[in-house]
């Protein structure tokens, strides 16, 4: 992770593309934006997310990590639904999935308003319907991003999105490059409660921990075991999926702080939450179900806002960028 490398390349990539640095400006973002370019915008996309979860309800946390992943490489500018060899999407370890629901979701609006709304504006709702979808409480999404033109590659990606093993202070850092309190940090990590991980990357924690001692000290001993039945020390283990809150995986709750209390963080990232003393008792504090939902919704609008563009293209399909 180089955050100030990844700052310059944004502010540069920003220039490039648009000519000026005023192109990201979070100030276009509006309540109600649609209400009168294309008034049935929310409600169709909010259908067609919930006829596509209905067919698949695991694709519900995915979307919500698409909207991170897009936020913070680049931008909320949607590059993140970009097709393309060396694209965000393309990474293979980073497991990226739910495009198809973006699909149907775009193809449900460009019906009724075609050109009108974003597809970085159609993730944002659609992560706040997945969230819904989750028993998890909805927020007033912000609309009027504009969809960027180049998708970025996977090692640039990487430099933006935080790694499973980072400890509290490089995960501060993260988010606060990004305009992201440790508090956001905290419980925007609380999305941790529903979806899915694979065992690439918890093999480490298992068994190659540290010399003396091979599994993390901070794992639960019996969720150790459990962890270890699911993802044995084997390579072809590694593409097994993990439920990251096996308490209630399916749920957008708090269920996950509880977890972390009970030492079960399924990432070092998580558990760490639980044993730094900076974010212990935020972690606490997020054990109640209504205040986290509320937290919860708050943080998602403040990461929706970040480097917003002013200007760029509405795409008509979010796989590519419009050419003519
Ligand atoms: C705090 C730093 C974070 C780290 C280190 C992190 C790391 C990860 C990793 C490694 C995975 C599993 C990838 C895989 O093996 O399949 C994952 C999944 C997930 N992350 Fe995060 N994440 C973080 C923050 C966030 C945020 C801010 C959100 C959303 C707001 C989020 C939402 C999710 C969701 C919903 C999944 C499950 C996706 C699925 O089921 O396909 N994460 N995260």
């Amino acid at each position: 992770m180089a955050p100030t490398r990844s700052i310059l390349s944004v502010v540069a990539l920003t220039l490039l593309v648009h000519g000026s640095a005023d192109a990201v400006n979070q100030n276009c973002l509006k309540d109600q934006f649609y209400d009168q370019l294309c008034p049935d915008a929310e409600r169709v996309i909010q259908n067609a997310v919930f006829a596509e979860l209905d067919k698949n309800l695991s694709n519900a946390a995915a979307i919500i990590r698409l909207q991170f992943h897009d936020c913070f490489v680049g931008g909320c500018e949607a590059s993140v639904l970009l097709d393309g060899d060396d694209t965000e999407k393309s990474s293979v370890s980073a497991h990226l999935r739910g495009f198809e629901v973006v699909d149907a979701a775009k193809t449900a609006v460009e019906a009724i308003c075609p050109g009108v709304v974003s597809c970085a504006d159609v993730l944002a709702y659609a992560a706040r319907d997945s969230a819904i979808k989750l028993n998890g409480t909805g927020w007033a999404v912000q609309g009027g991003r504009r969809d960027g033109l180049v998708a970025f590659s996977v090692a640039a990606a990487e430099e933006d999105i935080p790694s499973p093993d980072l400890d509290v202070t490089q995960l501060i850092a993260n988010f606060a490059v990004k305009g992201l309190s440790a508090r956001q940090m905290v419980v925007l990590s609380g999305s941790h409660s529903s979806g899915v991980g694979h065992c690439d990357k918890v093999v480490a924690r298992l068994y190659n921990f540290s010399a003396a001692r091979p599994t993390d000290p901070s794992l639960d001993p019996e969720y150790a075991e459990e962890l270890k039945r699911r993802c044995p020390n084997a390579p072809v283990a590694k593409s097994v999926e993990v439920a990251m809150d096996s308490a209630t995986p399916q749920t957008l709750d708090s269920d996950y702080f509880l977890g972390l209390t009970a030492r079960k963080g399924l990432f070092a990232s998580d558990q760490a939450l639980f044993e730094d003393r900076r974010t212990t008792d935020i972690v606490a504090s997020l054990h109640d179900g209504r205040r986290f939902a509320s937290e919860f919704g708050e943080a998602m609008r403040a990461m929706g806002a970040i480097g917003v563009r002013a200007r760029g293209q509405i795409r008509r399909n979010c796989r590519k960028v419009n050419t003519w």
